[in-house]
């Protein structure tokens, strides 16, 4: 099986007993331990990986066999919590979504920490100015009146279809983290934000939109977006971030 798309293929090790071949994989990690750390270095580490693993296992690996102050976090290990976006070879992605067969394995692959949000230690950022800006928009429905009794909010295929794609979100912060303009200006809502708005402002059983467009309105909200796709691309729920961000400034223009 080649697992490579260009250059010679790692140190090919022994196959299992399934006869898939495994391979000699260079991780190269940015570690930052507070405590003894002036400024975070990076450390290499080989780890034997089948093509179906993924960056998630090397992490594991590394950890539990090698070095185990190494700190990362995860939980669901499936693409569904959001706890490990992380940079790989300078894109961010989840590493538990991350299969060894996709990256070229014939050069390390470089692990760090998402940027834009303060280092905590190794692969772990503080996440509360990214949870901050999540609150400040307010979301959770808020209707002006309760429901019939014994009923539901009644809502259209139609009008559910209006906000579907951002209800994808899973908060994992690799859109939010690879926006320039908040790597720049730490004050900006940054995309994961403004998605969550999306998804309560476009709800027709929410009563809301106003006050959160007034809340993005701001010179920290969706005028600082300066639509370089980067947020779209580094999502991993395939979210059309941008396009979700030019309808909140279409609406806020709307009024
Ligand atoms: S919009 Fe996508 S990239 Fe951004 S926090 Fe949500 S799931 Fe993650
Ligand atoms: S560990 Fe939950 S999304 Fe990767």
């Amino acid at each position: 099986m080649t697992i490579v798309d260009s250059g010679a293929p790692a140190d090919t090790q022994e196959a299992n007993d399934s006869g898939i071949q495994s391979y000699l994989v260079t991780f190269i990690i940015r570690r930052f331990d507070p405590e003894v750390d002036a400024e975070p270095r990076w450390v290499d580490y080989d780890v034997e990986m089948y093509p179906t693993d993924r960056v998630l296992d090397a992490l594991h690996r590394i950890k539990w066999d090698v070095d185990g102050t190494l700190s990362f976090r995860r939980s669901c290990a499936h693409g569904i919590c959001g706890s490990d976006a992380m940079r790989i070879n300078g894109r961010n992605r989840l590493a538990c979504k991350t299969l060894i067969k996709d990256l070229d394995i014939s050069k390390p692959i470089y692990v760090e920490a998402i940027k834009g949000l303060p280092l905590e230690k190794d692969l772990i950022v503080d996440m509360d100015p990214f949870f901050e800006s999540f609150r400040d928009v307010q979301p959770f429905l808020q209707p002006k009146s309760a429901p019939e009794p014994g009923k539901e909010r009644f809502q259209s295929i139609k009008d559910r279809a209006v906000y579907d794609d951002t209800t994808k979100c899973i908060l994992c912060a690799a859109c939010t983290s690879s926006c320039p303009v908040f790597w720049t200006d730490g004050q900006y809502f940054g995309p994961a934000a403004i998605v969550n708005a999306h998804r309560f402002i476009f709800d027709s059983r929410d009563d809301a939109a106003d006050v959160r467009l007034d809340i993005l309105n701001d010179k920290e909200g969706v005028w600082r977006c300066r639509t370089t796709f980067n947020c779209t691309e580094a999502c991993p729920r395939g979210i059309e971030i941008t396009k979700a961000i030019a309808e909140v400034k279409q609406a806020v223009l709307r009024g």
